[in-house]
């Protein structure tokens, strides 16, 4: 007996096929999606009768999840459950629980009345997690698995004229999970959709295309094979005047499929009993002396790795919510997707075919959970023969599949499943069957049975190493000469889990400098947050945990660059400007803008080159420049022109900004630029710096009768503390150096060490509180006070010197100077004041600045940011990620103006900043309507709410991003080590 535990391919299947795009065959099909009867047993063993109709059972809709067919308001059939890598069943394979969800599914079928005579008659899944058995009027026909793949079965023999009982039961756990153990929601069911399928005689039963583009003549060579076609099929390329038979080649002059251009021809394959139109992508994929080349040219692949996730409905995605994701991609120069880790909705693979996106499809493989702490992997199917025919049979299908998909360059046997036998049996199978693609499996350490050496998280540090061609050697010295040989892939870099990641930029000029190096995917496209609600009915994105389960891994599913909703993430922004196909950056100390078009095919004939000279808020020349058409890979360093007005030389930053902007789209490019024109790149020259604040007043101060201070429009009480501030009450004016968590900062780079959040409690950085040692007028009249700021169980802390004096138009000014005191080792979070003032209604406080700009910025994430005039309320200055932490820092700042409720004005204008004895272009300015420690105990962002005070941090500097919540810590160049920070504020007040 065949059951979910019972290891072995599919059974009662019929041989995967191509799937070409939906409607491109005349071939009748009829969609049996919709309500189906549905019933939830706790185990497998269910006794439902398959000849019964369930009548009087639930409805449920196909496609979709059980544990999500309610969401986000209720869970009727069990919650969803989130584990990374650890099973969430004792490991004991094949087995699983007896506690073991199963569906009963049922639905009457009846083929339309004009459904064709003759053919065969299939019943297509697209996709059923776990394992599922088809019954057909009370007969078991067939029993399949493979959550991602395809399973068709030929019922003709079994159909009955009139009504049939199609019955379905599948099981959440079976032997397959243990192949499964992807990070992500354990969610069950027919999630992808159910069809019939006619299949006529002298049909088209499997289609395979090659076509490949021979840079060197500009031609390209077609081949269509269909397998056991129909005497009288033909092929034609109408665009290219080819009328073929199956099998036969042709070679024309054409145009190239790529990422940047992608090109596509109809091409029809005409069988006696059915015509299907298909799109061909010439293109042609290959490793030269270990370069990664697409028709003849290197590429970099600047790429995310793409889970299925909607956040209602899971891995049930629609193909408008596909396509937003193209879309989103495309408009942020991301140019590769890596299915992680299991081949995605064939629609999919359709969209990057026609906009343009270089797709590493993976099999339907993690073992993950095998692994031990030893690095051992005992027990893992991958590396136990009684596997191999189910692999196999799975990699096999992707391959047919989805091979005739140009946009496909590389198969990936699966992702971290361990070694063993059965990658390379996997790996002779996929290369049998499509010889024109490279192989990809990361976990292949030795790269045995693959194609590109690939990594995970690699450092910077090593990643170029192996750019140089130095990194350590293979033990079996033919491994590593082969190795050498080999391009070099990040399939997972960057972690984007809540702010961050920090350090993207370091890893793409490594890509830039090395052949060798053909890129990477950040991990990961989206956050996973699924919708669900709480007691008061607000609806909020739910991690691990949310529902209950006892076993999970908490936030660790949020991780992406845009918001379960898409919302994008600043760090998709800065995606958008690290991978800019054409880069404006900064050279020559400063003088100059180095314009590197980074494409590998386009040159820069489609981009204007508009230049902005600012001054604050303030435009004061505009102009083009010309740089003539830029070849791919051709660059040119470019100077402001030298005839430019001379603005006031002030405190106010004079900026020019250089713009490559893409004002009209051609037929390629049209699917992204909706909404242009687009600036496809900035870059930005400070060409007259901000000069200091004028005239930073000394004295004016003086001391009341009862002991306090007066110095202009501030008040202190007679220790030195702040109490108003133009009238407002001051809560709190202290020393910070702690900022919450963010997901980064609480774990620790590459899994060695303490985190920082670690680090930072240990020196009592979250627990700050400051004592005034002693408050005084000095001989200039300026309020000096002296204060020390520390935490719980430590003799470390800072001390500090405010001088206060009254300046010019009732403003008062602070020169502030802090040193670290102790013996500090480790970074700290930030360093500055942090000013906290009355105001009931915080959130709407518009905050106008001038500074970087207009999102968040950090010192490793900053190449989105721009110097110029921004505003925002409060409430929009914050980024509500799935999981709270810090966020919202603004750079650079030099003046920000804050106006409240009641009318009145607040205005702080930077002075000189030092961090460490090096000056620093203007202060780190973030605002909030609740504290750091409620933005760190919140779990998500709909419990945070203001509590009636406005939260200033006025930073010299902040602590970097980095991406060690998988990775890498902040490097070097970002780490925030304590040092003497001196900052000079002026704050002044209007209508107050
Ligand atoms: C990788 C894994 C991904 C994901 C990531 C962490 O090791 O391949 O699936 O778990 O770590 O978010």
């Amino acid at each position: 007996m065949t059951d979910h535990v019972t290891v072995i391919p599919p059974t009662g299947v019929v041989p995967a096929r191509f799937r070409p795009p939906t409607g491109s065959s005349d071939a009748r099909t009829a969609s049996l999606d919709g309500p189906w009867r549905f019933r939830l047993h706790p185990t497998a063993r269910t006794g439902a009768d398959p000849k019964d109709p369930g009548d009087d059972w639930d409805t449920i809709a196909v496609p979709g999840h059980w544990q999500l067919a309610q969401a986000p308001d209720a869970w009727p059939y069990g919650t969803p459950a989130y584990s990374n890598k650890l099973f969430p069943f004792p490991i004991d394979p094949p087995f699983v629980p007896d506690d073991n969800p199963t569906g009963e599914y049922r639905r009457i079928v009846e083929l339309p009345e004009d459904w064709p005579t003759g053919g065969r008659t299939y019943l297509r899944f697209e996709g059923v997690d776990s394992w599922f058995e088809v019954a057909v009027n009370g007969t078991v026909v067939a029993t399949s698995h493979g959550s991602r793949l395809p399973t068709e079965i030929d019922l003709t023999d079994v159909l009955q004229p009139g009504q049939n009982l199609l019955a379905v039961r599948v099981t959440q756990w079976s032997a397959f999970s243990y192949v499964e153990d992807q990070d992500q929601w354990w969610l069950s069911g027919i999630f992808r959709s159910v069809t019939l399928e006619h299949r006529p005689d002298a049909g088209l039963g499997h289609v395979g295309i090659t076509a490949d583009y021979h840079h060197t003549t500009g031609t390209g060579t077609i081949r269509v094979d269909v397998e056991d076609a129909a005497p009288g099929t033909r092929v034609t390329v109408a665009e290219l005047g080819l009328d073929l038979a199956p099998g036969e080649t042709a070679t024309a002059a054409v145009d190239p499929w790529s990422a940047e251009r992608p090109r596509l021809y109809e091409v029809v394959v005409q069988a006696p009993g059915e015509r299907v139109v298909l799109q061909a992508g010439f293109r042609t994929v290959a490793i030269v002396d270990g370069v990664f080349l697409v028709n003849g040219a290197p590429v970099k692949l600047r790429g995310v790795n793409r889970h299925e996730f909607d956040p209602l409905r899971g891995r049930s995605v629609g193909a408008e919510l596909m396509e937003q994701d193209v879309l989103l991609m495309k408009r942020h120069h991301i140019n590769a997707v890596r299915t992680s880790h299991y081949p995605p909705h064939p629609h999919f693979l359709d969209l990057c075919d026609r906009h343009g996106l270089y797709v590493i499809d993976e099999n339907d493989l993690e073992t993950h959970g095998f692994e031990q702490e030893d690095g051992r992997w005992p027990g893992n199917p991958v590396d136990d023969p009684a596997w191999e025919d189910v692999l196999v049979d799975r990699v096999t299908r992707m391959v047919r599949r989805d091979a005739h998909h140009p946009s496909i360059i590389l198969w990936s046997l699966g992702n971290e499943a361990g070694g063993g036998c059965n990658i390379a049996a996997m790996s002779a199978a996929v290369r049998a069957l499509d010889p024109t693609r490279p192989i990809h499996y990361e976990g292949d350490w030795s790269s045995d049975h693959v194609d590109v050496y690939s990594r995970m998280y690699a450092t910077s540090e090593h990643t170029e190493l192996i750019g140089r061609g130095v990194d350590p050697a293979l033990a079996r010295p033919e491994a590593d000469a082969r190795r050498r040989l080999m391009p070099f892939l990040q399939c997972e870099y960057a972690h984007a889990m809540g702010n961050g990641p920090g350090g993207l930029s370091d890893y793409d000029d490594l890509f830039d400098r090395y052949p060798r190096l053909m890129g990477g995917f950040i991990w990961e496209w989206i956050d996973h947050g699924l919708s669900r609600r709480d007691a008061e009915g607000r609806e909020f994105a739910a991690y691990g945990g949310d529902f209950g389960e006892l076993f999970h891994d908490g936030t660790f599913v949020a991780d992406g660059l845009v918001l379960p909703d898409r919302t994008p993430s600043p760090s998709l922004l800065e995606v958008a400007a690290v991978f800019a196909p054409v880069r404006l950056d900064v050279v020559d100390g400063g003088d100059a803008l180095l314009v590197r078009n980074r494409y590998a095919f386009r040159d820069t004939a489609h981009l204007t080159f508009e230049w902005t000279l600012s001054h604050g808020s303030s435009v004061l020349a505009t102009g083009t420049l010309d740089l003539g058409v830029l070849a791919p890979g051709a660059s040119v360093r470019v100077t402001p022109p030298a005839d430019l007005p001379l603005p006031p030389a002030d405190h106010t930053p004079t900026f020019w900004t250089l713009r490559a902007v893409q004002h009209a789209a051609d037929a390629l490019d049209a699917s992204w630029f909706a909404g242009g024109p687009w600036v496809v790149a900035t870059g930005q020259l400070a060409v007259v710096p901000a000069v200091a604040l004028a005239d930073v007043a000394a004295g004016g101060a003086r001391q009341e009768a009862d002991g306090s201070y007066v110095v202009g429009p501030a008040r202190f009480d007679e220790v030195g503390n702040l109490v108003t501030l133009h009238g407002r009450r001051v809560a709190e004016l202290r020393v910070d150096a702690w900022r919450a968590p963010t997901d980064n900062d609480r774990r620790s780079g590459m899994w060695v060490g303490p985190s920082d959040e670690a680090v930072w409690k240990e020196r009592g950085l979250h627990l700050l509180a400051e004592r005034k040692i002693s408050a005084a007028l000095d001989a200039d009249g300026a309020l000096v006070v002296e204060a020390r700021t520390a935490g719980p169980r430590t003799r470390n802390g800072f001390r500090t010197t405010y001088v206060w004096s009254s300046g010019a138009d009732g403003s008062v000014d602070l020169r502030v100077r802090i040193v670290p005191d102790g013996r500090w080792t480790g970074s700290i979070a930030r360093l500055g004041l942090l000013l906290t003032l009355d105001e009931a209604a915080a959130s709407d406080v518009a905050v106008s600045w001038l500074g970087l700009g207009p999102d968040e910025s950090y010192a490793d994430s900053a190449k989105a940011a721009v110097g110029g005039a921004w505003s925002h309320t409060v409430r929009d200055l914050q980024t509500r990620y799935t999981h709270p932490q810090e966020n919202g820092a603004r750079r650079g700042v030099t003046h920000a103006a804050l106006d409240f409720a009641d009318g009145s004005t607040l205005t702080l204008d930077a002075g000189p900043t030092v961090y460490g004895g090096v000056p620093r272009a203007g202060v780190e300015l973030s605002l909030r309507p609740w504290s750091d420690r409620a933005l760190d105990l919140a779990a998500h962002p709909h419990e945070l709410t203001p509590d009636g005070r406005l939260y200033v941090h006025v930073d010299a500097a902040q602590h970097g991003l980095g991406s060690a919540a998988c990775g890498p810590g902040v490097l070097p160049n970002a780490v925030l080590n304590p040092a003497p920070a001196e900052l000079t504020l002026r704050l002044t007040s209007r209508g107050l």
